[in-house]
């Protein structure tokens, strides 16, 4: 399947995985590279020769093109972009800010460079501070969201701009992935079903809530902060909740307890399984994620599903 984007980054199918904090390691992004898909690696906080040490780890693994998540807020970001610039890195996605002071050094090194957006006004600011491409998530979406659907957000932001549009968020299978190309995506970002991938190390509780999961078992935490996280419903989001009622009405709230709670909670999700005090990130989609498959498995049944789904009401259309 081609188009520009495709074109652009060098993939066979148009299925970018999220990069995820502690779990877009270099296992899950080559082999998501390896099936014909975008695989990302997630930088975080990390300095900038654990990224490159992170990134020859990968390259080690696949020869195909793979990207790297670049948190703008990080302490090291100067050096993680260096090092990515250096690296021959194809993509770069961007969260937490405007890329806008790296741009000219990116695009320098050959390096497509696709901001993570939720509304359309930041996507047209970043179309004007010279984004190749955006990734439009909706707020079905695990981990850190904004406020606007994806079934909304994305024909918006379609219309708005005139650099290709990456829809995310609520997208796990193929009709998902159908219904987003419809909208005038170019490409689908999944995050909650590569969780669940046989490459991905997050720990085996992590993946069986996501696939014990049904369509009302998320929670979106940290509202009161102004930076809500969709995540699974658990001890810890009960808690975190609970907090967030009792400070909500002061006249200074105090977050200083909401970040007692939620520190370190999704590395206790992801690495120690840890079911009642972790931050088991996840999207509205796990209700639709019913087994732990290969990379290669999940992006070949999305393409038929897809598939069968356009012929369907190709063939529906015309009787
Ligand atoms: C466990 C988890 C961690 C995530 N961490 C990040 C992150 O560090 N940076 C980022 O840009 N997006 C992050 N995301 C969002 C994904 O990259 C992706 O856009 C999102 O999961 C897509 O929606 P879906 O969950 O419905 O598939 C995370 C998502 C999950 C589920």
């Amino acid at each position: 399947m081609k188009n520009e984007l495709t074109e652009i980054i060098g993939i066979d199918y148009p299925i970018i995985q999220g990069a995820m904090s502690w779990v877009a390691t270099p296992s899950l992004a080559s082999a998501v590279s390896n099936a014909g898909g975008l695989g990302m690696l997630g930088s975080g906080h990390e300095p900038g020769e654990t990224v490159r040490k992170t990134i020859r780890e990968t390259k080690e693994l696949t020869d195909k093109p793979f990207g790297v998540n670049v948190l703008l807020l990080s302490q090291y970001v100067d050096e993680v972009v260096d090092v990515i610039c250096e690296e021959g890195i194809k993509v770069v996605t961007t969260g937490a800010g405007s890329p806008g002071k790296y741009m000219k050094k990116f695009k320098e090194a050959g390096v497509v460079v696709i901001p993570v957006v939720a509304s359309v006004a930041l996507a047209k600011r970043m179309e004007k501070e010279g984004a190749d491409a955006l990734i439009c998530e909706g707020m079905e979406a695990g981990g850190h969201i904004g406020k606007t659907t994806t079934i909304n957000l994305v024909p918006q932001v379609v219309d708005a701009v005139s650099i290709p549009v990456i829809a995310a968020g609520g997208i796990a299978d193929g009709r998902g992935m159908a219904a987003a190309l419809m909208l005038g995506a170019d490409a689908v970002q999944l995050g909650t079903r590569f969780v669940v991938a046989h490459e991905s190390i997050a720990h085996d509780n992590f993946k069986q809530a996501i696939i014990k999961a049904k369509d009302i078992d998320t929670v979106v935490t940290g509202q009161i902060t102004g930076h809500p996280v969709r995540v699974l419903r658990n001890k810890l989001t009960r808690e975190y909740l609970k907090v967030e009622k009792e400070i909500t009405s002061d006249s200074t709230p105090d977050v200083t307890r909401l970040e007692a709670i939620g520190k370190g909670a999704l590395r206790r999700a992801v690495v120690e399984g840890d079911k009642d005090r972790g931050s088991f990130m996840s999207g509205q989609s796990a209700g639709l994620v019913h087994e732990e498959q290969s990379c290669h498995d999940i992006i070949q049944e999305l393409m038929t599903e897809y598939k069968e789904v356009v012929t369907l009401h190709a063939k529906r259309l015309n009787e």
